[in-house]
C-alpha cells in the first residue's frame, strides 16, 4: 500500500537495514541460528491492525499540531533506538548492556558539559518525573525533615513526589510574569525549615523561567539546596536569542546543586528519556546498596549503582548518543539553531496576537510557549470563548492547548475586563518544532478563521 502523501518519513528504514547487517556481523563467530520471522502473515496482520489503531492520534509530527509539549524524535534517534531493539540492552548493569551503558555515560557527560559541568554525577531515567524524584530524594537525604518549595507554576509532580518521599511541600506564588516571587520566598525563608528550593527553568504552562541570580543570592544567605527543574527548558542554555533576564538565569545555571532535563522533550528523543545531574559526584554515596545478582562482570561503574530505577532501556541511551553525535550540544550548532527557531516562532505568534484586538496577551514568551486569552467583557466569558476557539481550530486541523492561569498574569484594567473569576482559561501553544517557524502564517490564518466563526456565534447569541 503506497501512502497518498509523504506525511511520515520512511526513507530512513533503508539505513536501518545496513546498520543491522553491520550489527549482525559483530556476532558472526557464534554458531549460526538461522533466525526467521515467525508466522509472517500473522505478524503483518497484527501490525496493520496496530497502524489502524494508531491513526487515532493527533498529528504530533505535523506543524499544525501546536498544542501540548509533544514533538517527534529525530530520525537518527528513532533508527538508533530501533537498531538497539535487536539487542535490547538493559542499562542497569554492564552485564545487561556494556556498549549502551558506555554510550549513556558519554551522552550524559555531554549534557552536563552543556550546562558547564566538567564533573558531575548523573544518568538517564524514565522522564522528568523520575528525574525530579531522584533529585528530591537526594535533597531529602541531605536535609531530612525539611520542606521543599517550588513556585505555584512549577510542575505538579513536585508536590506529589514530595508526598511520596515524606517531605513537606509548599508553593510560592508567582509574580505577574509567571516566575517565582522572590520576595515572598524570602519571607518564607525567614520563617525557617526550608531545605530545598526548586527553580523551574521553563514552566510547563507558560515557559516562564524562575530568576536564578536572585535565588542564588538567597541560597548564599539561607543555605538551602537549589534544584533546577529544567525538564522542558534546559536545552535553551544553548540558545543565542533569549531575552536579557532569561539569559541571566541560564548564565548561572551551573551554580545550582542539581538539574533535571528531559531529552524526550526538547532533546529529540522517544519517550522514556529523562536525565538527572548532580553537581557534586559525592551524592553517589546515598545510592550505595548491595546486590548479590548483578555487578559481577566488572569493577567499572554500573549505572544501577547510581540510580533508583533498576532495569532501564539501553536503547534510550543509544538513541540519545546517536542524536548528540549527529547534532552536538554546542552553541551556534544545528541543534541550537533549531531551538532558536522555536523561540522565533513563539515571538512571531506573540507579535501577531498583540495586534489582534480580540485577544489579550500576558507576558512575552521567554522560551517557545505562548499563552493568550480572549478579550471580552468578563473573565468567565473570555474563558468560555477560549474553549470554543480551541474546539473550532481543531475542526480546521489546527491543534492548540488550553491552560487555566491566574488572571493576574493579564492586565485586565487595560483590557477593560471585569474580574469575575480568579483564573482565566487561556489558549496555549507550545511551538517546539523548528518547522513551526515556517508555518506561523498558516497557523495564524487558521486561528483567525476559528476566531471569526466563534466571534460571530458569540455575537449572534448576545
Ligand atoms: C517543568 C517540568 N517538570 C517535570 C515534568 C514531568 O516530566 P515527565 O512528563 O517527563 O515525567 C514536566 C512535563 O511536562 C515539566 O514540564
Amino acid at each position: 500500500m503506497r501512502s497518498l502523501s509523504p506525511m511520515l518519513e520512511k526513507d530512513s528504514l533503508r539505513l536501518l537495514r545496513d546498520a543491522l547487517d553491520k550489527l549482525e556481523a559483530g556476532f558472526a563467530p557464534l554458531p549460526p541460528l538461522g533466525t526467521s520471522l515467525p508466522d509472517e502473515g500473522s505478524v503483518a496482520r497484527v501490525l496493520l491492525e496496530v497502524a489502524g489503531r494508531l491513526q487515532d492520534n493527533y498529528p504530533y509530527f505535523h506543524p499544525l499540531y501546536a498544542g501540548q509539549m509533544l514533538k517527534p524524535p529525530h530520525p537518527v534517534a528513532r533508527l538508533a533506538y530501533m537498531l538497539a531493539m535487536w539487542i535490547n540492552p538493559n542499562n542497569h548493569a554492564l552485564d545487561g548492556g556494556r556498549a549502551s551503558s558506555q554510550m549513556e555515560k558519554e551522552a550524559v557527560a555531554d549534557i552536563a558539559r552543556m550546562f558547564g559541568w566538567e564533573t558531575h554525577l548523573g544518568h538517564l531515567c524514565g522522564g522528568g518525573t523520575m528525574a525530579n524524584l531522584e533529585a528530591l530524594w537526594v535533597t531529602g537525604q541531605i536535609h531530612p525533615g525539611s520542606t521543599v518549595v517550588a513556585s505555584q507554576q512549577a510542575h505538579y509532580t513536585h508536590s506529589r513526589i514530595s508526598a511520596v518521599l515524606g517531605l513537606a511541600f509548599e508553593s510560592i506564588p508567582c509574580d505577574r510574569c509567571g516566575r517565582m516571587d522572590v520576595q515572598v520566598l524570602q519571607q518564607r525563608l525567614d520563617q525557617g525549615g526550608i531545605g530545598t528550593v526548586v527553580a523551574t527553568i521553563g514552566t510547563t504552562a507558560t515557559g516562564a523561567v524562575d530568576p536564578l541570580p536572585e535565588l542564588l543570592e538567597l541560597r548564599h544567605r539561607y543555605s538551602f539546596r537549589l534544584h533546577a527543574d529544567a525538564a522542558y527548558g534546559g536545552y535553551f542554555v544553548l540558545s543565542d536569542n533569549l531575552g536579557e533576564e532569561t539569559q541571566r538565569t541560564y548564565a548561572c545555571l551551573d551554580e545550582v546543586d542539581s538539574i533535571v532535563v528531559d531529552p524526550h522533550k526538547h532533546g529529540l528523543q522517544p519517550y522514556g528519556c529523562g536525565c538527572v545531574l548532580f553537581r557534586d559526584p559525592a551524592v553517589g554515596s546515598f545510592y550505595k546498596h548491595d546486590s548479590p545478582y548483578t555487578y559481577f562482570s566488572s569493577s567499572e561503574l554500573h549505572l544501577g549503582e547510581i540510580s533508583l530505577e533498576c532495569s532501564r532501556p539501553g536503547a534510550a541511551a543509544v538513541g540519545l548518543w546517536a542524536t548528540q553525535r549527529l547534532l552536538p550540544l554546542v552553541r551556534g550548532g544545528e541543534f541550537a539553531s533549531m531551538l532558536q527557531d522555536t523561540r522565533l516562532a513563539a515571538l512571531k505568534l506573540f507579535e501577531k496576537l498583540q495586534k489582534e484586538p480580540r485577544f489579550m496577551t500576558a507576558f512575552p514568551p521567554e522560551l517557545d510557549i505562548v499563552v493568550w486569552a480572549a478579550r471580552l467583557a468578563r473573565v468567565s466569558q473570555a474563558s468560555e470563548i477560549a474553549r470554543a476557539i480551541f474546539t473550532e481550530a481543531a475542526r480546521y486541523d489546527l491543534h492548540l492547548a488550553l491552560a487555566e492561569l491566574p488572571v493576574d498574569f493579564f492586565d485586565l484594567a487595560a483590557a477593560g475586563m471585569e474580574r469575575d473569576r480568579d483564573t482565566i482559561t487561556c489558549l496555549r501553544s507550545v511551538l517546539m518544532k523548528p518547522e513551526h517557524l515556517a508555518w506561523i502564517e498558516r497557523i495564524w490564518e487558521l486561528l483567525v478563521k476559528a476566531t471569526d466563526t466563534v466571534w460571530q456565534q458569540h455575537k449572534a447569541g448576545d
